[in-house]
């Protein structure tokens, strides 16, 4: 069982004429149940993911821009005002975990190398070296493989970095993390790979609330089957005069 177990917004901070509530998913508030340990969000760019994401993982207490709460790196935004307007219902609550920002990987993986200039060993729980020192796709495999244990993570579309075999290499370890009840993981993303994970909740940020959808239904499944069924059939559309 998930442990985070619910979200919901505090009425008295929904304000539809400020950011975040003015984000048109979030206009009613926000009321969410966790009932799986896997649960993506899928949604256009700009439909409100990362606001959400963020959002939880100050509510678990994880530096906003990445990193755990052991890592408190400097950067250059503010936290989130989300947060502060959600209830988080948790059943144990978990302090250990990560929040992954794929725009901010690279800033954690200056915070790490600077860690290790003081003590070394600390790069053993990234793969033995430096993570810039890495591919980008090895380096998340790394911190996959090498850090997470017990706790929830929260990711935000993972799979930029990851090629389609790692990705499936990432969802054995997501299977191996979560069907022991050890992790908890809350996913942004756009690959019908990961999106494909048999025991996960999808919810669409795509219509007038957030629903919860299979993966067929996704656009993201859709177009990317119907494309690779028959590319010449878009191309016809795309490149018409
Ligand atoms: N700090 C902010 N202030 C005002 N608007 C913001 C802020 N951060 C994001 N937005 C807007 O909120 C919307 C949702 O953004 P975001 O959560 O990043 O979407 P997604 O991750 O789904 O692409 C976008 O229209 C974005 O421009
Ligand atoms: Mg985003």
């Amino acid at each position: 069982m998930p442990f985070l177990k619910s979200i919901r917004s505090i009425p008295e901070c929904v304000d539809r004429s400020k950011f975040p509530f003015s984000i048109p998913i979030l206009s009613h508030g926000l009321d969410l149940e966790f009932s799986k340990n896997v649960t993506f969000f899928v949604g256009e760019n700009g439909s409100g993911k990362s606001t959400i994401l963020e959002a939880i993982a100050e509510g678990c207490g994880f530096n906003h821009s990445g990193g755990n709460r052991n890592h408190s790196y400097a950067s250059s935004d503010s936290g989130s005002s989300l947060a502060s307007a959600l209830h988080f219902s948790w059943m144990p609550k978990v302090t250990n975990g990560f929040f992954m920002r794929a725009e901010s990987f690279y800033n954690f993986a200056t915070y790490i190398d600077e860690l290790a200039e003081d003590d070394s060993s600390i790069l053993q729980a990234y793969g033995g070296k430096s993570l810039h020192h890495q591919s980008h796709g090895e380096s998340f495999l790394a911190l996959f493989t090498n850090h997470f244990s017990r706790g929830i993570y929260v990711l935000d579309e993972p799979e930029a970095a990851l090629s389609p075999n790692r990705q499936l290499a990432f969802l054995a370890l997501i299977h191996e993390l979560e069907s022991s009840g050890k992790a908890q993981f809350i996913i942004a993303s756009h690959s019908p790979m990961l999106l494909s994970y048999p025991d996960a909740v999808i919810f669409s940020l795509d219509g007038e609330q957030i629903t919860e959808v299979s993966v067929q239904e996704t656009e993201h499944y859709r177009i990317t089957k119907d494309f690779l069924d028959n590319p010449d059939r878009f191309f016809r559309h795309l490149f018409a005069e």
